[in-house]
Parts: structure tokens; C-alpha cells; sequence
């Protein structure tokens, strides 16, 4: 895999927030990767957290660098969960869902006290909505919620991998939702949850308390 700079950058610059006695929320994709891969050096250093994961790919890679895991149905508290995006605006909301996660992704941010994002530069946009916005629906009656979404201008598509329908760690499928610019998020979120059919869309809202964006130098901007 070829080194993103501005990915690793953000992922690891991240990783300073964490103290001993944190539990600590592991988020999904390639910038994630780098946060996780810092907290395991950081482990094998002497750290002492707790963490939990955002998906099964994740898990597998805590695993791997012998990152403590926590059960769900243990845990009180999270203390800093740190997650990708693929869009964020300088308001902390978010487009996420690009690696399939959201739906684990948005219970975790919901159950921590800060989320800490981490993105390279060229996700930080003016506007949400060039990137498609991943809707997790459930598999029974998808046809019916991708219509509903027709009809609200959504242009979905049914995600696909390998030419087979994607399906997500919860067993549902990802309809891609094409806006090209979202102009009120939170009106758009609240119809979407509207919608039986629609387990969670990939617009997060309030959950975000600092970005830390990474440039192609190497360098480091945060907003807060
Ligand atoms: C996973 O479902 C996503 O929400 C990721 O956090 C997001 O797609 C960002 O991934 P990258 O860091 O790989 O771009």
C-alpha cells in the first residue's frame, strides 16, 4: 500500500490525545489505519486503554497489534473515538459510510465524549454532498426504500462489491445517495431516518469535536 502523507499525518498526530486509563473507540478505513497502527506502538510502549472497534476489519487489526478490546455490553463510558470521514466541513459535520461502517460507526460516536476526526486535506469541503451519502437499508423491501428515496431526489444506487450487492457487518445493504450538494444536513437527516427501511445514513451531525486534517507535507491543521 502506497504511504498517504496527509492520512498518516492526521492518523497519528491523533493518537497523542490518548492517556492510560482511556477506553477509546476505533474507527474504520484507510486514515483509521494509521491511528490504530500508532495506538499499538503506543500499547506495546506501555499505554494502558481499553478500546472498542468500529467494525470487523478494525477489531482484526487491533487484534493484530495487540490493542486491548473491550466488550460493548461493558462499557460505560468511551472516551475519544477516532474515526475517518470522506467529507467534513469546517461546522465538524460529516459524510461518512464510504468503507460500509457507518451504522457501528455513528453508535460508537453516539457513546463517546469527544470524536476526534481525521482526514486528509482534501476532504474538508465547503459544501457536504459531492461524495455520495452512504444509507444503510435493511435487506427486506430495499427496493421499496430505494423507490421512496428516488422520489425524494436521492439518486440512489445499490452499492455493489465484486459485482454482488455489498453487504455491511450488520447484514443490511448501502444505498449511495447522489446530491451533489446538501444544503440543509439536518433536514435532510431528519428525512431520512423518516423512511422505514432506513437503518442510519451516513451524515453525522453533532458527533465531531475536532478535526485534524493532514496536509500532503506532512504538516497539521486542527479545528476544534
Ligand atoms: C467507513 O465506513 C468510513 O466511514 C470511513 O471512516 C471513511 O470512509 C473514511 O475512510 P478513509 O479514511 O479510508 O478515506
Amino acid at each position: 500500500m502506497q504511504t498517504d502523507i496527509g492520512k498518516k499525518a492526521a492518523g497519528e498526530k491523533a493518537a497523542e490525545y490518548i492517556k492510560s486509563g482511556m477506553t477509546v473507540g476505533l474507527g474504520t478505513g484507510s486514515t483509521a489505519y494509521y491511528t490504530i497502527l500508532r495506538i499499538g506502538e503506543l500499547v506495546r510502549g506501555g499505554l494502558d486503554i481499553k478500546a472498542v472497534a468500529t467494525s470487523t476489519q478494525s477489531e482484526q487489526l487491533a487484534i493484530e497489534q495487540g490493542i486491548p478490546l473491550i466488550e460493548l455490553e461493558k462499557v460505560t463510558q468511551i472516551d475519544i473515538d477516532i474515526d475517518g470521514a470522506d467529507e467534513a466541513d469546517a461546522q465538524l459535520q460529516l459524510i461518512k459510510g464510504g468503507g460500509g461502517a457507518l451504522l457501528r460507526e455513528k453508535i460508537i460516536a453516539a457513546a463517546s465524549k469527544e470524536m476526534f476526526v481525521v482526514i486528509d486535506e482534501k476532504k474538508l469541503v465547503k459544501h457536504l454532498g459531492k461524495f455520495p451519502l452512504p444509507v444503510e437499508v435493511t435487506t427486506f423491501g430495499w427496493e421499496l426504500t430505494f423507490r421512496q428515496l428516488a422520489a425524494l431526489g436521492a439518486h440512489p444506487v445499490l452499492r455493489l462489491k465484486d459485482n454482488n450487492r455489498f453487504v455491511t457487518d450488520n447484514g443490511n445493504y448501502i444505498l449511495d445517495c447522489h446530491y451533489q450538494k446538501i444544503h440543509n444536513a439536518a433536514a435532510l437527516h431528519a428525512q431520512l431516518n423518516n423512511i422505514p427501511g432506513v437503518v442510519e445514513s451516513g451524515l453525522f451531525l453533532h458527533y465531531a469535536s475536532r478535526l485534524i486534517i493532514g496536509n500532503a507535507d506532512g504538516s497539521i491543521r486542527e479545528i476544534t
